[in-house]
């Protein structure tokens, strides 16, 4: 019997947006977001803490989560206690912090190893969730390093048990740069599941190579009701290089609702949104579902 129902936690305004080169007005990004808010997204990424110096797109974050936040569970990325002391200045309730697996990617990334990162990260956990925050760890290169190339199956489990026993609540496993295939997508997703039963579990997938959807559905077999998704397919990470657009809400919402799936997304909707920050892009939407819709 298949599954009835999947989670979309889209990441559009965080992932989709932080590697756009030309900075796209406030105002754009708010409306964008409220957009997404209406095509039915119970979960998303609204922009991340970091440092405007490394990632300017995302030098609006205080205002824009301001802005944006309601009873839905809205995630703000923060890297380090920086961010973290950034988000507790907020009434947002949901942190998503990141790490790599892969060292040479965290350095790059975070600008520490992924013990320092780890050493830094685990009781600022602990105390997000004294205060009774949601916790969700995004996990980078978990199959493949843009420097390191394949990453042990051994290594992914070891930190996502090591966030697991920090106590945060969902672990987001990430193919940072779309290059895992979907018998890697299958064993991984099916390890940790067996190992961490207790944690909410998200595959979030890069598109770089096409691969993603056969991801999505090797690791629907595995178990996985949970994934993140970009609406418009934009996204990428701006220090892993080949890392283009993350997986595309629609394309992922039309072939769960197609298998008898249901998202609670509209697509219409969905579409709508994309065609807010369409204009500001300095790439062209090139998803299945988006281009068709265009073209009736
Ligand atoms: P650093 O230069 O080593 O930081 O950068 P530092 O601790 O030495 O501080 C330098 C300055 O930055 C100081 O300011 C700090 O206050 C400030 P100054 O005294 O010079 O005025 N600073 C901050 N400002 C705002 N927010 C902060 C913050 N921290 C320090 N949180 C740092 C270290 C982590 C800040 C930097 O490397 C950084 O911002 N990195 C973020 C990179 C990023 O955003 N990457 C994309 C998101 S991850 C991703 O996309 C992957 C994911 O999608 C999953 C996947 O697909 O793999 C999640
Ligand atoms: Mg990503």
């Amino acid at each position: 019997d298949f599954l009835k129902e999947a989670v979309l936690i889209e990441v559009g305004p965080r992932d989709g947006l932080q590697n756009e080169k030309n900075f796209i007005p406030t105002e754009v990004k708010k409306a964008f977001i409220h957009k997404l808010k209406q095509a039915g997204f119970k979960e998303m990424e609204l922009t991340s803490f970091v440092s405007p110096k490394w990632v300017p797109q995302m030098k609006d974050a205080a205002e824009i989560v301001g802005s944006c936040l309601d009873n839905r569970r809205n995630f703000v990325l923060a890297p380090n206690q920086k961010g973290i002391e950034r988000v507790m200045e907020t009434d947002c309730r949901a942190v998503a912090v990141f790490v790599g697996v892969s060292d040479s990617f965290n350095k790059k990334n975070i600008n520490k190893s992924t013990r320092e990162s780890m050493d830094e990260l685990k009781p600022l956990i602990g105390q997000l969730k004294e205060k009774g925050y949601f916790v969700r760890a995004c996990i980078s290169t978990s199959f493949y390093c843009p420097y390191e190339g394949k990453i042990s199956e051994e290594a992914v489990l070891e930190l996502c048990r090591e966030f697991a026993e920090a106590g945060v609540d969902e672990l987001s496993v990430a193919d940072t740069i779309g290059m895992a295939v979907p018998s890697e997508s299958y064993s991984l997703f099916s390890k940790i599941k067996a190992n961490l039963p207790d944690t909410l579990l998200t595959a979030h997938f890069h598109d770089t190579r096409k691969m993603a959807l056969a991801n999505i559905y090797a690791a629907l077999q595995a178990g996985i009701t949970r994934f993140d998704t970009s609406a418009g397919g934009l996204g990428g990470c701006p220090f892993a290089p080949g890392a283009t657009g993350n997986v595309a809400t629609e394309d992922v919402a039309y072939m769960l609702e197609r298998m008898g799936v249901h998202t609670g997304i509209d697509l219409d909707t969905l579409v709508e949104a994309v065609d807010l920050v369409a204009p500001h892009l300095s790439r062209t939407i090139e998803t299945g579902y988006y281009r068709l819709s265009k073209a009736e």
